[in-house]
């Protein structure tokens, strides 16, 4: 096998959830396009049109999955009709998450002192219950594989500070701990666990802040790449850890975070504006 072949995934069976658009659409496309079928997962299935649409094109089979990973009896169901669908699992990608939000859909930027606990509870339930759920259930399925890889989406934000967001960092922090114990758990059954750490990616998510000229310019300026990343960079590095390319990679974050997380000390000399950003 050439090293080029060892990048795809010629009859895999795959499951995205979050896959409806962003960084989960690109990883079901990338999928599909390295020969895998595709479960596709999204709280309704007409969000997940485009997506099935996209695996098709690339000549793969795509099955939708709807359900609302915030409430915790759907995790099973997900995972047992994604196998069924595709008769088996192979890789496994645990990408649906969110931001604390309001009603009308408006990221809640509140420090912890201040935050309504309900607000924790349901970047938690999604973030990490249901993730944790989810790769339980995957289990089996991984085992029978006999090449299984499971991948969670993380975050920079798992090993940085996030004021305001101290519920989504806690969760995503506690992914890559998540991680860590089933690389070893599952290691002797065959399967690898990996995290993706994208850094600040454009997607709907990040809207809040793309969409706002300064905040955007205050955030890539930490960004020694000097950039917001693009959800095909972040479906590469998913697609390496999903393949037999990493074969012999488990219990790894693989940072795509154009260096943020590289303690910075100043000598770069990246010049950074004025911020936008109050205290408190
Ligand atoms: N964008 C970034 O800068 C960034 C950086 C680091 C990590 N990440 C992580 O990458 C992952 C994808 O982020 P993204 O930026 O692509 O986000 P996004 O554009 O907001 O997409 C989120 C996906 O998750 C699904 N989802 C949300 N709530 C759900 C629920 N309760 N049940 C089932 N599915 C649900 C959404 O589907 P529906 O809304 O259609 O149901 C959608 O497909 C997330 O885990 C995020 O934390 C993102």
């Amino acid at each position: 096998m050439s090293v080029l072949d060892r990048f795809r995934l010629d009859g895999g069976r795959a499951l995205v959830t979050g896959a409806s658009r962003g960084i989960g659409k690109a990883v079901a496309e990338a999928l599909a396009e390295a020969g895998c079928d595709v479960a596709v997962a999204a709280r309704t299935l007409p969000a997940l049109r485009s997506t099935v649409a996209a695996v098709e094109e690339r000549g793969r089979k795509a099955v939708a999955l709807d359900g609302d990973l915030a409430l915790p009896e759907v995790a099973t169901g997900l995972v047992e009709r994604a196998a069924a669908g595709l008769g088996g699992l192979d890789v496994v990608v645990l990408n649906a998450g969110v931001l604390p939000h309001g009603e009308d859909g408006a990221v809640l930027l509140e420090p912890l002192h201040r935050a309504d606990p309900e607000d924790w509870n349901s970047v938690i339930a999604v973030n990490l219950s249901a993730t944790a759920a989810l790769a339980g259930a995957a289990h089996d399925h991984l085992v029978s594989s006999g090449r299984g890889s499971l991948i969670l989406m993380s975050s920079i934000a798992g090993v940085a500070s996030l004021p305001a967001l101290e519920a989504y960092g806690a969760a995503k922090a506690a992914q890559l701990s998540l991680v860590r114990s089933l690389a070893v758990g599952w290691a002797r059954q065959g399967v690898r666990v990996n995290a993706v750490c994208p850094g600040w990616t454009r997607t709907d998510m990040t809207a809040f802040a793309t969409g706002y000229g300064a905040l955007s310019d205050w955030l890539t300026s930490h960004v020694p790449l000097g950039r917001w990343a693009t959800t095909d960079e972040i479906a590469g590095a998913t697609l390496f850890l999903a393949s037999p390319a990493a074969s012999y990679v488990s219990g790894h974050a693989l940072f795509v975070d154009g260096g943020i997380t590289v303690p910075e000390i100043g000598l770069g000399g990246f010049p950074k504006p004025a911020s936008p950003l109050a205290g408190g």
